[in-house]
């Protein structure tokens, strides 16, 4: 049986859209939906593509409709790929240890309430930090909290802006996120 993954995004996609392309034809892991909690015809045409049911719900919708869909799609695992919304105890409660997200930074360091996307960028380059990186964690009932499973860490050059970071960081996700998500995925099911 393979382990069904849904993902759930707020931005762009472009991490789900490499998530699906690295799943399509996987013997263990399949995608097996996604869900945004913005309107986005681009990425939803992507999922077509791949034959993956694309779903728009908004963040104002109860947990129940976002637990329910990913229910009817079978999934046992979740991934946050750039979803914003606070994660509802309901939701942990119907996944337990099983919902994982990406956070472009080092935890704990720039985590938390407010801290996303290119918030988290600025913050590091007004801090003059030597490096930056993502963290893919468990999701428990704090923002950015869960249980860290895996870092990659860049350095940066001295009087980086935020764009600069931004790009660095995102190679990172692009280099790790989805064979991160297979390794610990596998090491808890085969
Ligand atoms: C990614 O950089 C991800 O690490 C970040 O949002 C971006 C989504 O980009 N996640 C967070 O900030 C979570 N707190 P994408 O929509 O292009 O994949």
């Amino acid at each position: 049986m393979k382990q069904q993954v849904a993902i759930l995004i707020s931005g762009t996609g472009s991490n789900a859209s490499r998530l699906m392309s690295y799943f399509k034809e996987n013997e263990h892991i399949n995608i097996c939906g996604l869900l945004s909690s913005k309107e986005n015809a681009s990425l939803s045409s992507v999922c077509a593509e791949y034959s993956i049911p694309f779903v728009h719900l908004t963040p104002t919708d109860a947990a129940e409709n976002y637990i329910t869909k990913c229910k009817q799609w079978g999934a046992n695992w979740i991934v946050l790929a750039g979803f914003l919304k606070k994660i509802p105890v309901p939701f942990i409660a119907a996944f337990p240890d099983r919902i994982l997200n990406i956070h472009p930074s080092l935890l704990p360091n720039y985590g938390g309430k407010g801290m996303y996307g290119h918030y988290v960028h600025q913050a590091v380059a007004k801090a003059q930090e030597a490096f930056s990186g993502i963290s893919i964690h468990l999701v428990n009932e704090e923002f950015d909290k869960g249980k860290l499973l895996f870092q990659h860490a860049v350095a940066l050059p001295k009087g980086i802006d935020a764009e600069g970071i931004e790009k660095e960081v995102r190679a990172l996700e692009a280099i790790h996120f989805a064979a991160d998500l297979e390794t610990y995925i596998l090491s808890i099911t085969e």
